[in-house]
């Protein structure tokens, strides 16, 4: 048997068209234009590509895109007023500070100063700690994706045994506590974890966010299982070249799994889609307004 594959493309650009309904009918109804500001600083190219990819789909969408660069000798206290200015700047209903920083910048503190009703990353201890305790929240973007695309597999996680790899703030933490408000029964795996392939070999859902590439081998699967590969690894291909593997072994995993992301074409573009999808919420929230239909 091999896996369906879960098309993150494909339900992520039907994700920005629902954006883009929502973005039309705020401006059309109410002169709403949500506006999205995007902070980066230094040269990192894969972060510079990132970038370009969110202001490029903010405008589709029909949003405004701010983008600010800043040089990887910027000071914190140059950080901090520019984000004290989007902050109160009408404009802006979502800011985005790439990480990571350069090592003179706490990026603890920088995060901390976004306005958390601008905060549509979800990384302001106001939202964790929301996200944490059942309110709403502004929720970050790749944990939200992962769950959107597990959702076309599975209507309900109820009941579901996940297992998530990896405890980072961006994705492992916060994707915890969303499959928790989703009543599954999740584990939590990382790299202290004692026999990772038995603990992996529970999951009726296993999420890979470890940034190790093809760490998670096809026998760690159960058979018929989900898999949601969260990894974007750029290594090096036998003719030389670079290419972009996930954190799942995709050629074994495929093979046991009844679903699985790709990689690339899987979470990837889940993960701009969903923060389009915080912006326009930020933005209603800010003005007063209902929450959107998306
Ligand atoms: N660097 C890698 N992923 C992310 C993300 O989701 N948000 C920000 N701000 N930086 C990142």
């Amino acid at each position: 048997m091999t896996a369906r594959i879960i098309d993150g493309k494909a339900i992520a650009a039907d994700l920005r068209a629902t954006v883009a309904r929502e973005v039309a009918r705020l401006s059309g109804a109410h002169g709403l234009v949500p506006g999205l500001a995007v902070v980066l600083v230094g040269e990192n190219p894969a972060s510079a590509v990132y970038v370009r990819n969110k202001s490029k789909q903010t405008i589709e969408a029909g949003m405004r895109s701010f983008d600010h660069r800043l040089p990887d000798t910027v000071t914190e206290d140059e950080l901090l007023a520019l984000v004290a200015r989007l902050n109160a700047d009408p404009l802006v209903h979502g800011i985005l500070v790439q990480l990571p920083l350069p090592v003179q910048i706490d990026s603890h503190k920088v995060l901390a100063a976004v306005d958390p009703m601008k905060d549509v990353d979800g990384f302001h201890p106001v939202n964790a700690g929301r996200l944490a305790t059942g309110l709403s929240a502004l929720v970050p973007c790749t944990p939200l994706g992962c769950i959107l695309l597990a959702k076309t597999v599975h209507a309900s996680l109820t009941g579901l045994d996940a297992v998530v790899i990896g405890r980072s703030n961006i994705v492992g933490k916060p994707l915890i506590q969303l499959l928790l408000n989703e009543n599954a029964t999740v584990t939590v795996a990382h790299s202290k974890t004692r026999d990772l392939p038995a603990v992996c070999r529970r999951a009726d859902i296993l999420f890979a966010a470890v940034g190790r590439p093809e760490m998670v081998r096809g026998d760690w699967v159960r058979p018929g299982a989900t898999v949601i590969d969260v990894g974007i690894n750029r290594i090096a291909g036998p003719d030389g070249k670079s290419r972009i593997v996930g954190d799942v072994a995709y050629a074994e995993a495929v093979e046991v799994a009844g679903a699985i992301t790709p990689v690339p074409g899987g979470v990837g573009p889940m993960t701009i889609a969903c923060l389009l999808v915080n912006t326009v919420r930020a933005a209603a929230a800010i003005a007063g307004l209902p929450p959107p239909a998306v």
